[in-house]
């Protein structure tokens, strides 16, 4: 049983859960961890890949969906990071739509957490004028603000548990 973990990462949020999802293969499977722009692996090779992805406009960023032509007919793991609150109606589109993306292969599992804003992102949204549709408001502070603390302690958790779940049956 081999298992290859790839994942996009501009700012590091997401390449800590490809680091979890690392620690807690290795106890059940060979692994390999790869960013996406050192892959350099047999994908026939593995019988299960984890992919990696930040959100960008609603949907995995460009550099995890270029997986696609690679990964096909493989059971996969999608997981991610986002700036929004994952239970809301754009965290749900957003899963479905990377659900979409690989649906050339059986997803086993979906992660999705929040993942801290990069701050040029924030200043950008603060220069907008007041009137502009994505200008920074209160609301959109308050969904900065708490992005920054993720992904936290209890979002690895939760990660391990989903994990370990799909791999007590392997
Ligand atoms: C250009 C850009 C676009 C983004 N678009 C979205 C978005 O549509 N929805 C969202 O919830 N977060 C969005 N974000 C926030 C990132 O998805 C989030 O900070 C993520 O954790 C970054 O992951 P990384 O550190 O692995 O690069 C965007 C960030 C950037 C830089």
């Amino acid at each position: 049983m081999k298992t290859l973990i790839v994942y996009s990462s501009r700012t590091g949020n997401t390449k800590k859960l490809a680091q979890r999802i690392y620690e807690d293969v290795e106890k059940h499977s060979a692994v390999t961890l790869s960013a996406v722009e050192d892959l350099n692996e047999e994908i026939k090779d593995y019988d299960y890949v984890a992919i990696g992805y930040w959100n960008d406009k609603g949907t995995a960023d460009k550099l995890a969906q270029t997986l696609t032509e690679k990964i096909v007919d493989k059971k996969v793991i999608l997981f991610g990071t986002q700036g929004a609150d994952p239970k809301s109606d754009h965290g749900k589109k957003c899963i479905e739509n990377v659900n979409k993306i690989f649906r050339s292969n059986q997803v086993v599992g979906h992660f999705l957490c929040q993942g801290k804003i990069d701050p040029e992102l924030t200043k950008q949204f603060q220069s907008l004028p007041k009137d502009h549709p994505h200008a920074m408001d209160e609301a959109r502070l308050k969904r900065h603000l708490e992005a920054a603390k993720h992904p936290d302690a209890d979002d690895l958790n939760n990660l391990s548990k989903m994990i370990q779940d799909i791999y007590k049956e392997v």
